[in-house]
């Protein structure tokens, strides 16, 4: 069975100090949920000291972005390298990394197999545009940036890899695909593509999550859908109340 698993993007939110506490309070809330892999995904400046606060819990720490190579005359960036021993998942293909940062498939590819050779599991997100969606485009969309992220990544790496499918047009936006629309384009397009290149039985074992506006009170309606195996969450990973509830929901309704 696939673990879920939800994690929380905190994106350019909270101080370092704002971090740790949140870290401190949360911890302790999230520990009765063994049966899911709960994820905290600060700012690059809080990751040591949320690691610090985390040590010994069960929460894990992911990063939201890396540079795929190790060191380098790469002003402001920050390499895989720097992140071992602090974070071990990283965000990589954002939407909004692809909208304000010049992420390409190009670069998502070159981070994924960067963060997989130093030991950091790569979380990818895909998702469609607004447009694209009317169009009837997010199959093949979705599909391509699936192909694209993981071109000559071996079989042996997909149990270390986390997908996301999070339409552009539902983050932070209140509006969310319907979770039988989300299940179907995780299931029919990304758990297939999966299987297209690596054979259904390593398709079946790779955890997709959906993110776009996901909060307590629709944690359980997408948990519940069979191919939807966790939760990128925005805006409610930033209240312990509403991630300590995320993670309840989907203990609940996985049955975990
Ligand atoms: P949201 O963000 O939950 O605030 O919509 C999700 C994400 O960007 O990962």
């Amino acid at each position: 069975m696939r673990k879920p698993i939800i994690a929380g993007n905190w994106k350019m939110y909270k101080t370092l100090a704002e971090s740790v506490s949140f870290a401190r309070e949360l911890a302790p809330r999230l520990a009765s949920f063994s049966g899911v892999e709960r994820v905290v995904c600060p700012t690059f400046i809080a990751l040591a000291g949320v690691a610090d606060a985390l040590r010994g819990t069960e929460v894990h720490v992911g990063a939201q972005n890396i540079h795929w190579e190790a060191q380098g005359a790469f002003t402001s960036q920050i390499s895989p390298t720097m992140l071992q021993g602090l974070a071990e998942y990283v965000i990589i293909g954002h939407s909004e990394c692809r909208a304000y940062l010049n992420e390409t498939d190009e670069t998502v590819n070159k981070k994924v197999k960067a963060s997989l050779a130093y030991g950091l599991k790569p979380i990818i997100a895909v998702g469609e545009s607004l447009a694209q969606n009317e169009a009837g485009e997010t199959e093949t969309f979705v599909g391509g940036q699936v192909r694209a992220a993981l071109a000559g990544v071996d079989a042996a790496n997909m149990a270390n890899i986390v997908m996301a499918y999070e339409p552009i047009w539902a983050i932070g936006t209140g509006k969310n695909a319907t979770s039988e629309v989300a299940n179907s384009i995780i299931g029919g397009t990304i758990r297939a593509t999966l299987a297209e290149l690596y054979g259904n039985q390593i398709a079946q074992s790779v955890r997709i999550q959906y993110g776009g506006s996901v909060k307590p009170s629709n944690m359980t309606e997408y948990m519940s859908q069979p191919d939807i195996d966790g939760a990128l969450v925005g805006g409610a990973s930033l209240k312990v109340d509403d991630f300590a509830a995320l993670v309840e929901g989907a203990a609940q309704a996985k049955g975990v």
